[in-house]
């Protein structure tokens, strides 16, 4: 029986297991994946970015263009793998555009040009390459066979959007439909959207909080499972809520709070944009996490929103998910056939976008204000009247999120980034490439 072994951001991983499949999803970032077909050894590894700092290469040399390949190459001949001899894949290195100047970041570029000068030098000649573009990508080894599989998100051809689209389409009469299913939209708990209310802000009464979850069990049971997970390396076990506020922190318990409420909801396959079961919650959460990070650096907006905000920035699209599937192919197509946004698309369809309906999603939730304008404004940053921080870091950790290939779906590229984010959150490239390489920590450990 073959199984997926994910190659996370950073990471690399070598075996001579015929039942491996090798995986790892691709942005900007590019994925290296070496197979010997005589002795049946293969390794990949994904890489961020082109260099970085020495502590930085030494924690996570597969990380960086300018380890990654030796290590890789090391791995690989140390468990009997033959450089001269084995096929070798590049793919990903995919543009982010900025969509006020039209100028790409060029990350996916200068990650590209590292990795072939570090194969050259390493006497390795590429066999097979899936690069650049503005797609994200998903890279697959098979162990079984050493056959090497790149796919794109899924999207229409022309010829089927072009038999599909519809010019006389009438958004608004949807736009109503859609807004009474958001409606709908809730944790299966009613004690959910209460926590999620008292975690946000600085005041939290910590107590009302334990005592307010105590009251559904299955929503306690998650909580002490999530907070003796691995990813928070507690040494003993915590058995009640209130050992897991001493033990990990009221700030951590109450981001364990928000993952926890929303996982129920969070935790399926998203088709209509493509991505796979677990990608969604993958990536609400790493863009939580990033976002709060970006509030630390940049000292503009309380952390702990920030978090909650990265959560449920894309909550619309389970709207449209659970609604929109049978129209969603007007939106693909005309991201296709019109070249526009994935954003000004289901506008054009649904009458308002993912963002307008998440908005909506926290309104009715009576989330605080900052937190309905955060999520209206995650793509659109410089369409506020007053520029404020917190959708621009929400913005910029969703970017983020897609240079690395964290949770891709098929808009994850298409979007733009805003350069008024970027200059409202005094950031530059390097700063951006600085958050990027955090990544990997911020993915595999708590901080
Ligand atoms: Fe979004
Ligand atoms: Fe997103």
């Amino acid at each position: 029986m073959e199984e997926i072994q994910l190659v996370h951001i950073g990471d690399c991983r070598v075996t001579g297991d015929p039942d491996t499949i090798l995986e790892t999803c691709l942005g900007s970032c590019v994925g290296v994946a070496i197979y010997d077909a005589v002795r049946h050894i293969g390794g990949m590894c994904h890489i961020l970015l082109p260099d970085g700092p020495a502590e930085k290469k030494q924690t996570h040399p597969a990380a960086y263009a300018t380890t990654a390949i030796p290590f890789l190459l090391n791995a690989f001949e140390e468990l009997g793998g033959e450089r001269k001899t084995a096929t070798t894949a590049i793919a990903g290195g995919a543009s982010i555009m900025t969509k006020n100047t039209g100028t790409d970041l060029k990350i996916g570029q200068r990650n590209l040009l590292a990795v072939m000068e570090g194969l050259r030098q390493a006497d390795v000649k590429v066999s097979y390459q899936h690069v650049a573009g503005n797609l994200g990508r998903v890279m697959r080894l098979y162990m079984r066979n050493g056959q090497i599989h790149v796919r794109t998100s899924r999207m229409p051809t022309s010829e089927e959007a072009g038999r599909q689209i519809d010019e006389q389409w009438n958004a608004n009469t949807l736009r109503t439909s859609i807004l009474q299913n958001a409606e709908d939209l809730k944790p299966s708990s009613n004690v959910a959207i209460r926590a999620l209310q008292l975690t946000n802000g600085e005041d939290t009464n910590i107590s009302e909080l334990e005592q307010l979850i105590l009251q559904d069990q299955v929503l306690a049971a998650n909580m002490l499972k999530e907070a003796n997970s691995a990813y928070y390396g507690l040494s003993r076990q915590v058995h009640n809520l209130s050992q897991a506020v001493a033990y990990l922190g009221m700030r951590t318990f109450k981001k364990i709070v928000m993952d926890t409420c929303l996982a129920d909801i969070y935790d399926r396959r998203i088709t209509t944009y493509d991505m796979e079961e677990g990608a969604f919650f993958y990536h609400s959460v790493t863009c939580a996490r990033i976002s709060e990070a970006i509030a630390k650096v940049t000292g503009c907006t309380e952390p702990e929103t920030a978090y909650l905000a990265g959560l449920l920035h894309d909550i619309g699209k389970i709207v449209i998910e659970r609604y929109g599937m049978d129209m969603f192919t007007q939106v693909t197509s005309r991201v296709l056939l019109k070249n526009e946004s994935f954003v000004q698309a289901e506008k054009d369809v649904f009458g308002l976008d993912h963002a307008a309906i998440g908005q909506y999603i926290a309104h009715n939730w009576q989330l605080p204000a900052e937190l309905e304008e955060a999520i209206a404004f995650h793509h659109e940053p410089e369409n506020m009247n007053t520029i404020s921080p917190l959708p621009c870091i929400i913005h910029v950790a969703d970017h983020i999120c897609n240079i690395a290939g964290i949770g891709l779906s098929n808009d994850s590229m298409t979007n733009g980034l805003s350069q008024s984010a970027i200059t409202a959150l005094d950031l530059d490239e390097r700063a951006i490439e600085d958050i990027l390489a955090t990544v990997p920590r911020i993915i595999h450990t708590h901080l």
